[in-house]
């Protein structure tokens, strides 16, 4: 019998791609809200958004209007010529964020880090600091990316092994633990301190209760830099524009990525007023970044996240998952808990289920659900900001199916 077009499409990943992921086995052809269908017309409800980057779900009108205009005008001028959607993003940027003064704009997450990291160096050089005194301070569980500066600032042994030599200067401590970060940063050689206001990766872990203005303080003590890694948390999924809002504070350069361009790739790095001067002509650049397709949608993904109709949806449709997902731990009982804010959940499985993130996920895929996890023991719901009730309903009916399968199979 020959082979469907599915399984000749996934022999090809098998065969072509350098196998650094393990996908899962369905061959998705398009997308309309939060919804998406496979190439054989199977339809699944989307609470992945392609990791928490098309915040405003799939094929959203006015992303791809934007798209699709300066398509037929200019797709590419490299920095060395201005075109005006980067242009007015860098603006845009700039008032919205409501401390930076300067935008630096690239492709994806791990470059707005890497453009972060050089930029803490260049300002700590530029005071005069030895090299030796530009230590920058991550948390353990963290993510930053996978160019070998911020995969160093990831604190997480898993994803240096067999990188060595790691770039050095990188000095770690636990999330939450602020009695750590103080004795970090006691030798006065700490020139920035990097963390996501929720970690992603490593769990769906929120900062706790006066964390970020903990750390805020310890680095206005020490004239350290406080650099927000808002990739995955930022751009309205906590339910403000920028996740550091609610902690009331004010960083020194936020990176953002992600949902930023909808789903088309564009990363930034935003400079506050003690940084934007720091690097001038020669200091750092990219061909592709600023590019002005992915400013051209960006700029409508901005004005769109940061609207109060999606504030509300966030709100409203957070609450509608978590009682969602208290019901079905009523009836199942395997989550420890469910923590995360807006629309950035983590579901905790019990010590007991621990490791077994990644079966319940197989079982979602069947029941037409694309669901994440955040490490082995952690299932994270990270859907489109603007999802209806509708979809969110359907997608916790399907949840409950792949939870009914995978106890039905484990016993
Ligand atoms: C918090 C955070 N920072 C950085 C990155 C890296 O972004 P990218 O994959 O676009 O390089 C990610 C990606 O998951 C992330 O979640």
């Amino acid at each position: 019998m020959s082979p469907t077009h599915a399984e000749g499409l996934l022999a090809a990943g098998r065969q072509y791609y350098l196998p650094v992921y393990r996908p899962r086995e369905l061959i998705l052809e398009r997308g309309q809200g939060a919804r998406v269908w496979d190439c054989e017309g199977r339809e699944y409800v989307d609470f992945s958004s392609g990791i928490a980057v098309c915040g405003l779900g799939h094929n959203d009108p006015e992303l791809v209007a934007a798209l699709v205009e300066q398509a037929g005008k200019l797709w590419h001028t490299s920095n060395v010529f201005y075109s005006e959607p980067p242009l007015r993003l860098a603006e845009e940027l700039v008032v919205a964020s409501r401390f930076a003064s300067r935008v630096f704009l690239c492709n994806s997450g791990a470059e707005a880090n890497e453009a972060a990291i050089k930029l803490v160096r260049k300002w700590a050089s530029s005071h005069g600091r030895a090299p030796d005194r530009r230590v920058i301070v991550s948390f353990r569980g963290s993510f930053h990316g996978r160019t070998l500066a911020a995969v160093t600032a990831t604190a997480q042994p898993k994803y240096h092994e067999g990188y060595e030599p790691l770039p050095g200067g990188f000095r770690y401590v636990d999330f939450n633990d602020l009695g750590q970060l103080a004795e970090a940063m006691a030798a006065g050689d700490v020139a920035a301190v990097l963390l996501e206001p929720i970690q992603g990766e490593g769990g769906v872990m929120p900062a706790a209760e006066g964390f970020l203005r903990g750390v805020r303080d310890l680095c206005d003590r020490h004239d350290a830099l406080l650099v927000l890694d808002e990739i995955q948390c930022g751009m309205g999924r906590t339910g403000a524009l920028f996740a550091h809002w609610q902690a009331g504070i004010t960083p020194d350069i936020v990176t953002l990525a992600k949902a930023l361009g909808g789903g088309f790739p564009i990363g930034a790095l935003l400079a506050g007023p003690k940084v934007a001067e720091v690097m001038q002509f020669g200091a750092h650049g990219t061909t592709f970044g600023g590019n002005p397709l992915a400013a051209a949608v960006a700029r409508v993904a901005l004005r769109k996240l940061g609207s109060t109709e999606i504030a509300a949806n966030v709100a409203k449709q957070s609450r509608a998952l978590r009682d969602g997902l208290a019901r079905l731990d009523a009836e199942f009982g395997l989550f420890a808990e469910v923590r995360g804010q807006g629309l950035m959940l983590g579901a905790v499985l019990k010590p007991d289920y621990a490791g077994r993130a990644g079966e319940i996920l197989d079982h979602a895929a069947r029941q037409g659900l694309l669901l994440l996890q955040a490490g082995p023991d952690v299932l994270r719901f990270v859907p489109a900001l603007n999802i209806s009730d509708a979809e969110v309903a359907d997608g916790l009916t399907r949840l409950r199916l792949a939870l009914a399968a995978w106890v039905s199979a484990a016993a």
